[in-house]
């Protein structure tokens, strides 16, 4: 396989970066508009070249020429629970244009674009898929879920492949094994706090019972979650989705305590090594917006093959 390069537009943490990597690309350029997110990028990839921009404002002629398009816009303005900061996060759709503009200037070989499943629902995305149709690409929209391809973890998003073929690239890859929640949790480490420490809700302890009834004395619950699996989940199948704010509780007998960063690196399947940014609230917002390494190697390694 000769053709070997990519970009990396939104490249946040790293995960579309690290899993082609691990598919033998070569990621040449990645860009990103928060400053935080560019150090962890950089200092987990080295030897690519970064740029911290709104990526509104690029000029694709700086950009080098590469085989791959790599895109993460944002996702927030997609996803149905958007909350009270709704018109901040209507607003980033307009990031998916990126990749047009992008694409128009280099007509790299593959794009691959990854996002909320709602994405392809979005009101403008028959006119945004026209575009690239335009531009001479076959768009080809692939719901994936990361637990699929052994993340110990369901993380459900769409990959559009689009490649300037002569039909569509639908791609049939082959599951890989289930991975269960306990590989990453790490039972000696962590605050745990007493279940029963005064001022926790009787509410929460009510559904820390009720797990316990279901799952025996170790589980995970979403702490604060009042949607579908509250009571908790046997840890002895993949983890529901990690979000970019602290969701997961760990229960151990008597005590609990939240999901580690480190925990949640491991849960969405990057390498144990990969380096996070010190403030643990900037680790869960960038991992919880992560594409899973594990799934971006399978598609780029399937993609190559087939092309
Ligand atoms: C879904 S995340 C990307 C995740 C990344 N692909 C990964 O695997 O780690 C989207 C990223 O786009 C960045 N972003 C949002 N709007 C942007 C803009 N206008 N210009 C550049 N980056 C932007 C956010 O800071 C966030 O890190």
């Amino acid at each position: 396989m000769s053709w070997a390069t990519a970009v990396d537009l939104f490249a946040g943490a790293g995960g579309f970066t690290a899993g082609a990597t691990q598919a033998g690309v070569r990621v040449l350029w990645a860009a990103n508009h928060w400053q935080a997110a560019v150090r962890v990028h950089a200092d987990n990839h080295p030897e690519t070249a970064h740029i911290c921009q709104d990526l509104h404002q690029a000029d694709w002629s700086r950009v080098p020429e590469h085989d791959i398009l790599l895109a993460s816009p944002a996702c927030q303005g997609h996803s149905r629970a958007r909350g009270a900061e709704r018109p901040h996060h209507d607003a980033t759709r307009s990031t998916a244009w990126a990749v047009v503009s992008c694409a128009e200037f280099h007509r790299p070989r593959v794009i691959v674009v990854e996002n909320v499943a709602e994405f392809c629902r979005w009101k403008l995305y028959p006119i945004w898929r026209q575009a690239l149709e335009t531009l001479g690409y076959q768009v080809a929209p692939h719901v994936i879920d990361a637990a699929d391809h052994g993340v110990p973890q369901h993380r459900e998003r769409v990959y559009i492949v689009c490649t300037r073929t002569r039909s569509p690239m639908m791609l049939r890859m082959a599951p890989r094994e289930h991975v269960a929640a306990s590989s990453f949790i790490q039972f000696d480490t962590g605050n745990w706090s007493l279940i029963d420490k005064p001022g926790r809700a009787a509410a929460t302890k009510a559904r820390i019972q009720s797990g316990r009834h279901r799952f025996g004395d170790r589980f995970v619950m979403p702490y604060y979650s009042s949607g579908s699996g509250r009571t908790g989940r046997s840890i002895s199948r993949p983890i529901g989705t990690i979000t970019t704010i602290d969701r997961w509780g760990v229960v151990d007998g008597e005590r609990t305590r939240m999901l580690t960063a480190n925990e949640s690196r491991d849960a969405m399947g990057f390498p144990s090594d990969y380096r996070l940014p010190e403030r643990h609230r900037d680790a869960m917002q960038m991992l919880g917006n992560a594409v899973c390494p594990p799934v971006a190697r399978d598609l780029l390694t399937e993609i190559r093959s087939a092309a």
